[in-house]
């Protein structure tokens, strides 16, 4: 197998891998455009597509040099190219067709959920497949069957907020600013999680679903509070950082029952987790006391590959070994909806 060189640019970091069989890591580097969008409150789409445009090349350039190699030792290009901020991944998508063109290469597509999913496997590096997928990432939160490294069936998913974007929408309204996910949760460390008594929806119904959009709109009437008069309000900082523990633990709880349903209702023993949100400490934890008491397997990557990356992309050397290459006409699809189960 040759060299891969892979790229990401699907939101606001942007990424190249460089990787082999196995498959074997041999470099990854992350800009993080973190800097860019926080006085914006979130990311801004143009922005996020001008400042990839900037800071492709020389990220390429480092994956490169950080493996040791030069571009005339790469033997395949592969990209994300769905889903993501369409403008965002154009950049990427143009790269990688530019690049496979003048090494006459080839190109492998990727979808970036499946990479999510796919970065456990990397972590675990051993088989994982066939298991429990949940996604938790700013844009989804997917329940699969994974059957393969590249078949999944969707069991469920979020019918209005993903997770991530809840983490966001309330780390704003608490005034946490961006990004929110780590930011509520160094808030929550200085918490009580019961303290708020915040809805769950769908924990206790049969299907795989999620909603997280009443549960942003009930944390912001528990902070504007004056329907719950308290003999002795504790002080604004203690109100929210309790307010982000309830917050963390309602998401977490959900996320823990749903992927602990999804495990008994397909008698699968193995849950794979990925996406921003798995670098959540709440979650890991719950998730792993679950998995003990369904005895399942885990496979959750360490935090630097849950956040976006280009490594994740590794899944391409699945699609390698099955001859599945992508023509020059590949276009950036910036929404993607999993098929249901059969
Ligand atoms: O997978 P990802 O890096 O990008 C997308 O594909 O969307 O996920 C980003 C999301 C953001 O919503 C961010 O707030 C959330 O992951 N996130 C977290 C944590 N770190 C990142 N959410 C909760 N706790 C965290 N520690
Ligand atoms: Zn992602």
């Amino acid at each position: 197998m040759p060299n891969i060189l892979a790229i990401e640019t699907s939101c606001d970091e942007t990424a190249a891998a460089v990787f082999t069989d196995e498959p074997r890591i041999l470099s990854n580097v992350v800009a993080s455009q973190t800097e860019l969008h926080a006085r914006f409150g979130g990311v801004v789409p143009e922005v996020a597509a001008r400042a990839h445009l900037q800071r492709l090349l020389p990220i390429v350039d480092e994956a490169l040099a950080r493996a040791n190699l030069r571009l005339e030792d790469i033997g395949c290009i592969a990209v994300h190219n769905t889903p993501g901020l369409v403008g965002a991944l154009l950049v990427g998508v143009s790269a990688a067709k530019v690049l496979a063109l003048v090494l006459d290469v080839p190109l492998i597509a990727v979808n970036h959920i499946e990479s999510h999913i796919y970065a456990a496997r990397l972590a675990a590096e051993r088989d994982i497949f066939p298991c429990v997928g949940l996604v938790v990432s700013g844009g989804h939160t997917v329940l699969f069957h994974c059957r393969d490294a590249l078949r999944f069936d969707l069991l469920g998913g979020t019918l209005d907020d993903a997770a991530g974007e809840a983490f966001d929408k309330v780390a704003s309204l608490l005034g946490l600013g961006f990004p929110g996910g780590p930011a509520v949760e160094r808030e929550a460390a200085g918490g009580q999680a019961d303290a708020v008594k915040l809805p769950r929806s769908f924990l206790h119904d049969e299907r795989l679903d999620f909603s997280f959009s009443g549960l942003k709109t009930a944390v912001l009437y528990a902070l504007a509070g004056q329907s719950q008069p308290r003999p002795e309000p504790p002080p604004p900082s203690q109100r929210r950082a309790d307010l982000a523990a309830s917050f963390q633990k309602a998401v977490v709880d959900v996320l823990v029952a749903k992927s602990s349903q999804a495990l008994r209702r397909t008698g699968l023993k193995r849950l794979a987790v990925g996406g921003g949100v798995a670098a959540n400490g709440c979650l890991r934890s719950a998730l792993e006391a679950m998995a003990r008491d369904e005895g399942a397997e885990l496979f959750i990557p360490p935090l630097s590959l849950c956040t976006d990356n280009a490594a994740m992309a590794a899944v391409a050397v699945e699609k390698w070994r099955r001859n599945e290459w992508a023509s020059l006409a590949l276009d950036a699809v910036p929404s993607w909806t999993p098929s249901p189960a059969t």
